[in-house]
């Protein structure tokens, strides 16, 4: 199936797999040694404080525990222990959105996340204590992360485009006692307002006893007299430096909330080691990072992809990490290239939807710019379409750099299925072979593995270093939500919610998620979660929400919709307008309906259970191929087809 490219060898003269062969031989010794091997890993990469006991404590599966009795602090790998060789090597750097540009070094980056690791200190922040962060892209929200880190506190960093609402909710369920924020930033070449934000999601909260508040745009605001403290007013009386905290492996390092099938969001916890291993290794690995090597992902700290690629893997490699304030669009869909020639960046990581837009925006827009410093060109978030892999080849590549299509999830904390760049012959739209180390396999519910051609079920058949620990605060959503669907000799394995399949020769191609999430602009959203916002609208009777292929993002979100009364009728132009505020207050606009659909009623089967794959069907214009007669109320999909045709 498919075309196939071949890595230009030459660029990658120091690459870890030089051939497949290197990569069969690394995946034979995991088979023969598991835990040995991660155990061999451990000890190479990691500066320990004290060495674990051993690799892997299993007794109380699924909750695994790695490098057992190990102490460190990840903030010591990514800092301090660079600053022997690396002191004044770039560890930062960073443009914002009007043009503005800073650079800092390993030392200044010790300096500064020690001075606010020892205002969180001050603050009352203690080891184990949740701190929230709703930063914008700009440093200090690196040093934030990394302050936290440093003192045994746990971040949850809440992206900048959610809602006061979905902010309140993940700082009610982290019990988070510190908020620290920005009064706002810049957004193609406008100021946006972030403290407001807080603000609202802290009415009625009290469990919140300080927001700090980095001041980037220097406008207004409301500042809470005994629970707002100026960031830049106060940090430079804290000693610049300071001792990190002792931590063990197996301790949270973050929280990340994301979206499940069902329910809110559910926050997904990360430990020490582990991640930090698997961040450094598939830096490595997977992007061949060098010493002189300038590393950009375009992703936000506020997803999984920001905070191991924009922060832990690049800094824990010692590597240059690019980032930046805006879009990659703004002022010009040039942006992007003019960056990567300014930079000269080896490696440039990003979502197809940001492919796709640059294409579409500035198909010629590459040719410029001097992109000659590029080896890898990375994509995460959702399957690639091979007319964006191909653009991204020829236009941005110049037919030379390697792509990786890199799989993975919050859950997994780093990459698991991906091509080796200086290996992997690739091709266009798959994620190619699951790395060394990553039991990666597509079965069926049986947990049989699926024939070639055959759709089935992605899951990871033994734990890794760098996986998901709980989901905090709710071990029983955890085994439910990963460790329930498949089982493989009796035994649950970890189910990702995605479905793959494997062509002729053993490439996987992810064909998107099985459950109830949609993937928009490589953001996952539940679609319960977008439903049980959609009934707060008094007009609402029912709703169901699906995805829908779109160019640009991927999916989109459609929502079919029954009215409660006939009073209302007339009235869908007000109702989709206040539908999508509703959205944007309690979510965030990422969230908001492209289409809607007021139907009748929904397909459901007799039990009641509404029957979501006709209304994908219908939504993407497919025949519908199903046995409709079994319903509830078969005729009402004829009628949905016509009202859904009349509205496109
Ligand atoms: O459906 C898969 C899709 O994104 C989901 C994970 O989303 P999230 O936890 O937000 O993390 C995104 C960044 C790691 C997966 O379940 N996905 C991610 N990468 C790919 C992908 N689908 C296809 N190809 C990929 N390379």
């Amino acid at each position: 199936m498919g075309e196939i490219f071949y890595p230009k060898k030459e660029l990658f003269p120091y690459a870890k797999f030089k051939s497949m062969g290197d990569y069969w031989e690394l995946v034979e010794r995991f088979k023969r040694d598991y835990e040995g091997t991660w155990e061999a890993f451990a000890r190479e990469k990691i500066d320990w404080f004290q060495l674990f006991d051993y690799p892997l404590d299993k007794s109380n599966a699924p909750f695994y525990k790695w490098f057992v009795n190990g102490k460190l602090n990840v903030t010591y790998q990514c800092i301090d222990r660079h600053l022997k060789d690396k002191k004044n090597k770039v560890a930062i750097l960073w443009e914002g959105d009007n043009g503005e540009k800073r650079a800092i070094t390993y030392l200044e980056l010790y300096r500064e996340v020690s001075r606010f690791a020892n205002m969180l200190k001050d603050l009352g922040v203690k080891k184990g204590d949740r701190v929230v962060i709703y930063m914008p892209m700009i440093p200090e929200a690196v040093f934030a992360m990394l302050a936290v880190a440093r003192i045994g506190a746990v971040h949850s960093v809440v992206f900048g485009g959610f809602s006061a609402e979905a902010l309140k909710d993940r700082i009610l369920d982290a019990q988070a006692k510190i908020v620290i924020t920005a009064d706002g930033a810049y957004r193609k070449g406008r100021p946006y307002m972030l403290k407001p934000v807080v603000d609202e999601a802290l009415k009625g909260v009290d469990i919140v006893e300080k927001v700090v508040v980095v001041e980037r745009n220097g406008e207004d605001i409301c500042w809470v007299k005994g629970r707002d403290i100026s960031y830049n007013e106060l940090i430079s009386n804290y000693p610049d430096t300071s001792q990190p905290e002792v931590m063990d492996s197996e301790d949270p390092l973050f929280l990340l909330y994301t979206s499940g099938s069902t329910g809110k969001p559910k926050g997904v916890q990360h430990s020490q080691a582990g991640y930090i291993l698997w961040a450094q290794l598939t830096m490595e690995w997977v992007f061949d990072i060098q010493p002189n090597d300038t590393f950009w992902c375009t992703a936000d700290i506020g997803w999984i992809t920001g905070h191991t690629y924009i922060v832990y893997g690049p800094l824990a490699s010692g590597a240059t990490t690019l980032m930046f304030e805006g879009v990659l669009t703004y002022p010009d869909p040039g942006r992007g290239w003019r960056m990567v020639e300014e930079y000269q960046v080896n490696q440039f990581y990003t979502a197809p939807t940001a492919i796709r837009l640059l294409h579409k925006l500035g198909p010629d827009e590459p040719d410029k710019y001097d992109l000659s410093s590029l080896r890898i060109l990375g994509t995460v978030g959702e399957p690639i379409d091979p007319p964006a892999w191909k653009w991204y080849y020829q236009k941005v590549g110049r037919g030379r750099c390697s792509i990786v299509d890199t799989w993975w999830q919050t859950e997994t904390g780093g990459h698991m299925i991906s091509p080796l760049p200086a290996a992997t012959p690739v091709k266009p739209g798959s994620a190619t072979f699951p790395l060394p180390g990553i039991f990666a396999e597509i079965v069926n519910e049986n947990g049989e593995k699926a024939p070639v051609g055959e759709k089935g079920l992605l899951v990871i058949k033994k734990p890794w270093p760098s996986m998901i620990r709980t989901i905090w605060g709710d071990p029983d959503r955890f085994i439910q939500s990963y460790f329930s669907r498949v089982k493989i000799d009796g035994k649950p394995v970890y189910f990702s919610g995605d479905g793959a399949i494997y062509d002729e020769d053993g490439y996987i191609w992810i064909t998107g998620r099985v459950d109830d999430v949609i993937n928009v602009s490589g953001h996952r959203l539940g679609t319960a979660e977008i439903e049980a916002v959609i009934k707060k609208h008094p007009a609402v009777a029912e709703v169901a929400v699906v995805g829908r292929p779109d160019e640009i993002k991927g999916e989109s979100i459609f929502a079919y919709i029954v009215l409660k009364g006939e009073d209302t009728i007339g009235e869908e132009m007000e109702l989709v307008q206040e539908i999508n505020q509703i959205i944007t207050k309690e979510i965030g606009a990422i969230a908001k309906v492209d289409n809607f659909a007021f139907v009748p009623g929904l397909p459901k089967t007799r039990s009641g259970k509404i029957m979501r794959r006709i209304l994908r069907a219908i939504a993407k214009g497919e025949e519908i191929k199903q046995d409709t007669s079994t319903l509830e109320n078969p005729q009402i999909v004829e009628a949905i087809i016509q009202i859904v045709q009349k509205g496109s």
